[in-house]
């Protein structure tokens, strides 16, 4: 059986190991099946590499999969699960967008993997569950569309009220058509996000703030911030409103550089544009929690004692922001120095 070569961990490299929250341990598993989703868009399919059971888990859930980048280095880059929860033996199915700009991950899983290689990953995590509610909307956009349809499995597997939201630049790059037609009247698809061309209509999905009921959207960055902005205007109450990304959010025109001062150690570090303050804190050895660096888990999340931050972050209440808590991961400032409670 073919297995991908064994090369440095830059995973296990920088930042400081003593700031460095403990890594889960791999699961080896097996590539199952590989199959074209869409333009772009390949589906790969791990079951367990010896027939022992994977781990369970809810809709939401996401993979880091071990992956080789150019000159043979590992990463892990983090993949949503796209199949039904709960049933078994699990088959772990992401969808890998091909990014011919991105680091080399997503090109190393559409031209490298085959059939039957065995890879690791870690155990599902989950930043993105479903909660109790008497109906969910579900927005997806693009390949975001993968955890979107894990929770339209586990919501009707439940029989639980939803309707479901999905557009693609194009029909071809939509993988999955298939399987939300099957959800039929709870299922609505467009191309675009133009209204008048048939695209989707976020206001006039979010217009109606419904009791009782949570929101969803998984996609490119500037819908879910449309999303959040949209919820915002019209009222959805906080901490109804979720969403997941795996890569940071742009930088904004005009972002500079920060100076934070950690209160525990009395350090004062200076934070260039391009860097973010979680990664300057860990390069200058400050020992604080992160986890998804893309501003979606609230790991990083601390308190602010002076300053303003630029919030930039998908996971902060509005009370926690009011609050002057700020996520270092993602976020900047909106005063040239910030106060930190580390
Ligand atoms: S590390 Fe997840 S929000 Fe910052």
């Amino acid at each position: 059986m073919a297995e991908i070569p064994n090369t440095p961990d830059t995973t296990q490299a920088a930042p400081p190991p003593e700031a460095k929250p403990a890594l889960p341990e791999l699961l080896r598993v097996k590539v199952h099946r590989v199959r074209h989703e869409a333009e772009d868009i390949k589906g790969i399919e791990f079951v367990s590499e010896t027939g022992a059971p994977l781990p369970e888990f809810k809709a939401g859930a996401h993979i880091d999969v071990v992956v080789i980048l150019p000159g043979k280095l590992r990463a892990r880059r983090s993949y949503s699960l796209a199949s039904p929860p709960g049933e078994q033996p699990f088959v772990y199915h992401i969808a890998v967008k091909y990014e011919d700009e991105g680091t080399g991950g997503s090109i190393f899983l559409h031209e490298s993997i085959r059939l039957g290689y065995v890879v690791e990953i870690t155990p599902p995590k989950n930043f993105f569950e479903l909660r109790e509610a008497e109906h969910s909307i579900l927005i997806a956009g693009g390949v975001g569309i993968a955890p979107i349809l894990a929770m339209c499995y586990e919501l009707d597997a439940a029989s639980k009220s939803f309707e479901v939201h999905y557009t693609g630049r194009t029909k071809e790059r939509m993988g999955f058509r298939t399987q939300i037609d099957g959800f039929k009247d709870k299922a609505k698809m467009y191309v675009g996000r133009n209204p008048a061309n048939g695209g989707i209509d976020l206001p006039a999905i979010l217009r109606t703030v419904r009791p009782n009921t949570h929101v969803y959207v998984c996609g490119p960055h500037s819908m879910l911030e449309e999303v959040h902005a949209l919820a915002h205007q019209f009222g959805w109450p906080d901490g109804t409103v979720h969403s997941e990304a795996f890569t940071k959010p742009e930088p904004r025109p005009g972002d500079g550089p920060v100076e934070v001062v950690v209160k525990s150690t009395g350090q004062t570090i200076q934070v260039a544009a391009k860097v973010s303050i979680l990664d300057a804190l860990l390069s200058a050895g400050v020992k604080t929690d992160y986890d998804c660096k893309v501003g979606t888990c609230g790991t990083c999340s601390v308190q602010v004692l002076e300053g303003t931050p630029d919030h930039r972050d998908n996971v902060l209440l509005d009370a926690e922001r009011a609050a002057n808590r700020m996520c270092t991961c993602v976020s900047r400032s909106q005063t040239p120095r910030l106060l930190l409670d580390l």
